[in-house]
């Protein structure tokens, strides 16, 4: 279906660690245009590590990652972002001490097109009442769950051209959680690029295109989001009752 599409980025082989820890043992795959992939596996499987590496925040040791015309490699996480590559940590990485206005001025600061920061601050504020209500409250100040959704706002006002987001569910109520993977669902929609990480599996491939399971630092699975969905080692070991059912 996406077939045509250009691909935003192209991992061949990759290998990352942590000194003797080998956390990507080898992985490759390509995401094209306007396509979400998950990635689903337990704790330690090396998930967060991939986006890192992805992101130029952990060196990749051999192998060959491709950002559009970017060696990964070979290009800092600044340039990358720069160029419309935004990963969105495990832990939200918002800042307890500013405020939620100058988060979303600060997303803004990166992008090299002049578009009206207000315009796209509308659409932001639309999306997230909440948010508008609380905008100059510091970001330490706001509940989890709204700091997830500051660290999403501030994809809306970038329009990357590639989202990498860690575990945006983690730690956040069923509720916020809900809410959280509406706007995904709407960011994809939109035709954004996605590659999304959670432990809540099913919420997960029940948005994605694909997806991929990782485990002890390798791709054991991949799919479409549907056949994967009714595996049934991932229907036991992922989706199964109680296994981060949210
Ligand atoms: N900063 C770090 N230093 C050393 N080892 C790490 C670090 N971060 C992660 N690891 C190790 O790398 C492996 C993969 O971890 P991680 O990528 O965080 O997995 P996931 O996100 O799937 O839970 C684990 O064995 C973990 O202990
Ligand atoms: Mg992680």
């Amino acid at each position: 279906m996406t077939l045509d599409r250009p691909v935003v980025l192209c991992v061949h082989e990759i290998e990352a660690g942590y000194g003797p820890i080998k956390a990507l043992r080898g992985l490759s795959f390509d995401i094209r245009e306007g396509e979400t992939v998950a990635i689903i596996g337990a704790n330690g499987a090396g998930k967060s590590s991939l986006m890192r590496a992805l992101s130029a925040m952990l060196p990749i040791s051999t192998g060959k990652a491709q950002f559009l015309n970017f060696d990964i490699r070979r290009t800092t996480t600044h340039e990358l972002t720069r160029n419309g590559l935004l990963h969105i940590p495990e832990g939200r990485g918002t800042l307890q001490s500013l405020s939620v206005i100058d988060h979303l001025r600060m997303a803004w600061d990166i992008q090299i097109e002049a578009q009206a920061f207000e315009n796209s601050l509308i659409k932001v504020f639309d999306t997230f009442p909440r948010l508008k209500e609380r905008s100059n409250q510091l970001a330490g100040l706001l509940s989890g769950g709204e700091q997830q959704m500051l660290a999403i706002a501030r994809a809306l006002i970038v329009q990357p051209k590639l989202l990498l987001l860690d575990e945006p569910s983690m730690g956040l109520s069923p509720k916020y959680t809900s809410e959280v993977f509406k706007v995904i669902q709407k960011m994809k929609d939109d035709g954004m690029t996605i590659v999304l990480v959670e432990q809540n599996a099913k919420r997960a491939l029940a948005l994605a295109d694909r997806a991929i399971v990782m485990a002890h630092g390798e791709f054991i699975l991949r799919g479409s989001a549907q056949e994967i969905a009714q595996n049934p080692h991932v229907i036991e070991s992922y989706l199964g009752e109680g296994v981060n059912s949210a």
